[in-house]
């Protein structure tokens, strides 16, 4: 609500509350995520407000490095992310997501007992993680996660990231004892053991978070309307009209002019990802969710030399656990939802089989 409110107020705004620059039109949002030269994901280096002690990956991984870094790091991560890799995971995550609607009951939580575990396990598979420890890895996100999506310094919350990243810290130093997957790929490179921890722990949050988040807006979106002939395009379409990462961090590094607004060196910009996804200019009818829309540029995975690593294989999750939720004819029953700072954290969900419903 905030993201359209903007792009009524003006391309580019001065947001006191935020301390930031606020750039909704598609777009700036586009030079925003693309000029990396101008905007700078280092926010170690830009931040002016207290970063937090400690390995912090969401400050220290890849995600908050510039060129040429960036580009070193990205090189060797990227192998493992690669189509071939991500399209061999294929069968796995479709016997786990038949696995767990197996076991989940006529009515059952979405969130609980598909979308987190399904993106939790697949990732901590793809990571080598051991299943006993899988509940921890839940729990170290949301303490991770829940700290970054708040504006106050809240005590409690603090305590409870420190302590997160701690324990994620001294898991993964034990996993380099006993490497496999990823973890043996990224040991054999120039990594230092801080990159890797920071590398892990980013994967692992970026990678069950959003996803999990997209599942859950996928249900919302297609509850009501009728099975969509190609759910390709209709997963693009809900990334386009409910983003599970609204918007995205950077830092001006040199005097620049944007959307008519003059941006000095250090000043933080928002590029509001959300807004530019509903930007008229791009997208005709930009407030309509149209599941057959194509071509369908949304900026929901980033662009530039960011874009998302974990997108093709976020998308084949989210794709097979919705055709599965399809054939199974679901229905939503009851809509239980809790506002996180991440997303919608409880969805009861009801579900029909065929066989029930033919009698
Ligand atoms: C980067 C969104 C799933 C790993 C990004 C960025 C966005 C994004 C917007 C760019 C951030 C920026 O430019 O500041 C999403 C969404 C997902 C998703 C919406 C799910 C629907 C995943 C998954 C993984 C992953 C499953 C890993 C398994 C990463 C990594 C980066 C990244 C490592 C940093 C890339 C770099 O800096 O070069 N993601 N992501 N993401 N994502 Fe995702």
């Amino acid at each position: 609500i905030f993201a359209f409110h903007a792009q009524e107020v003006g391309p580019v705004r001065y947001a006191e509350s935020f301390g930031a620059w606020v750039v909704t039109r598609y777009s700036e949002v586009d030079r925003v995520l693309t000029d990396h030269t101008v905007f700078s994901s280092d926010e170690l280096r830009h931040s002016v407000g207290p970063v937090p002690h400690g390995s912090n990956p969401l400050v220290r991984g890849l995600q908050a490095m510039d060129p040429p870094r960036h580009h070193a790091l990205r090189r060797i991560v990227s192998q493992v992310f690669t189509p071939r890799a991500v399209a061999s995971l294929e069968p796995g995550i479709t016997a786990r997501v038949d696995a767990l609607l197996a076991s989940a009951g006529a009515d059952f939580d979405l969130v609980g007992e598909l979308a987190y575990p399904l993106s939790v396990h697949t990732i901590a598979g793809l990571l080598g993680v051991r299943p006993s420890r899988w509940p921890d890895f839940v729990r170290w996100t949301e303490a991770i996660t829940s700290f970054f999506g708040t504006f106050t310094a809240d005590e409690s919350r603090q305590a409870a990231f420190h302590e997160a990243i701690s324990e994620l810290g001294d898991y993964f130093r034990e996993e380099f004892a006993r490497p496999t997957g990823i973890i043996a790929t990224l040991l054999a490179s120039d990594l230092t053991e801080d990159e890797l921890i920071d590398f892990c722990a980013l994967l692992l949050i970026n990678g069950h978070e959003t996803t999990k988040t997209l599942l859950v807006n996928a249900v919302l979106c297609l509850a009501s309307r009728p099975k969509p002939a190609d759910l390709r395009p209709a997963v693009e379409e809900v990334l386009r009209y409910l983003p599970p990462t609204g918007g995205t961090d950077r830092f001006v590094t040199r005097p620049t002019v944007l959307g008519g607004r003059e941006l000095r060196p250090g000043q933080r910009v928002v590029a509001m990802i959300s807004a530019a996804n509903r930007d008229p200019a791009v997208f005709a009818d930009p407030h309509t969710f149209d599941p057959g829309r194509m071509p369908n540029p949304h900026l929901s995975f980033g662009h530039g030399v960011h874009f998302c690593l974990g997108a093709h294989l976020a998308r084949m999750e989210v794709r097979i656990a919705l055709a599965a939720l399809l054939d199974r004819s679901w229905s939503i029953t009851d809509l239980d939802t809790r506002r996180t700072p991440v997303g919608i954290d409880v969805l009861e969900v009801s579900l029909a089989s065929a066989a029930e419903a033919d009698r």
